[in-house]
């Protein structure tokens, strides 16, 4: 049985005394108790994974389903020096982490969606929820609650995402939850130390983002409020915006804020990679 364990995640991170993991078998949700952690002072590397949520939660109010044993359900915790606006790329970060922690450990392709999600064969099988508490200053965030749910084992998706979204696996092939969380710690954390932490100007998670994406190149539809629009997803800017073509000529960057895309096509966010 392929159980969560801090201590057996712990063993596979490649620099264990940063992190200070906590699993629990149910919660409400991770990122809410992280918050709370947070809240109370709690230092960069505070992991808190859950083996069931009963209130997991997605962007735009979405709830994200947990059932029991069979995915990954984690939140962890940053504290970086940017703005606002820049924290954008902490889930850029996240979703380019997910894509190399399961190519390396189960050599599965995936790719990224824009902003938050990651896909297999066209179906979403992870997405991640960013949450920033502010300083007082009102410009910084005081911390950023990362949180991550991945689909890995579910063999039988509800009826209502279905047709949207899937599993790695749709049975137990072996174990590796504990492999896959450590993977995402490691590659999260080493960009995030190199790249983030010390606002250096060399960002080639950024890259990593492009050459996961599977929005650039294809017709879609811009959700936003009460409007929605068409356009071609053209590219991903430095500061991970998407980068759009309207019907006019016109060029526009999108801010990833309540934003909603879809494909024009009808098929999904595919992707032709082996
Ligand atoms: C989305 O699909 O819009 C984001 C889903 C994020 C789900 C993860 S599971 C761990 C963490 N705790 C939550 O309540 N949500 C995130």
């Amino acid at each position: 049985m392929d159980i969560i364990s801090a201590e057996k995640i712990l063993k596979t991170v490649k620099n264990p005394s940063f992190y200070n993991i906590k699993v629990f078998d149910e919660t409400v949700s991770t990122s809410t108790l992280l918050k709370e952690l947070a809240k109370n002072g709690a230092p960069e590397g505070t992991v808190v994974i859950a083996e069931r949520q009963t209130g997991g939660r997605g962007r735009l109010g979405r709830s994200f389903f947990s059932p029991f044993g069979t995915g990954i359900y984690m939140s962890f915790l940053v504290r970086p020096q940017i703005t606002l606006a820049d924290s954008a790329k902490i889930t850029a970060l996240a979703a380019v982490s997910v894509c190399e922690a399961i190519k390396d450990v189960t050599g599965i392709a995936t790719g990224i969606k824009w902003v938050n999600d990651v896909y297999k064969a066209g179906k979403k099988i992870s997405g991640i929820l960013t949450e920033a508490v502010l300083s007082d200053d009102n410009i910084s965030p005081k911390f950023i609650s990362v949180g991550i749910g991945i689909n890995v084992y579910q063999s039988d998706m509800p009826k209502e995402i279905a047709d949207i979204a899937t599993s790695l696996f749709t049975e137990n092939p072996k174990e590796i939850r504990n492999e896959l969380i450590a993977r995402i710690l490691d590659i999260f954390y080493g960009y995030y130390t190199s790249e983030i932490a010390v606002s250096s100007e060399k960002k080639s998670f950024v890259e990593k983002y492009r050459e996961y994406s599977v929005v650039t190149g294809k017709q879609i539809k811009v959700i936003r409020g009460f409007e929605s629009f068409e356009a071609t997803a053209i590219g991903i800017g430095e500061d991970c915006s998407l980068l759009v073509r309207l019907a006019n000529g016109d060029t526009l960057y999108l801010s990833s804020g309540e934003i909603t895309i879809r494909p024009l096509d009808g098929k999904g966010f595919g992707f032709e990679k082996n």
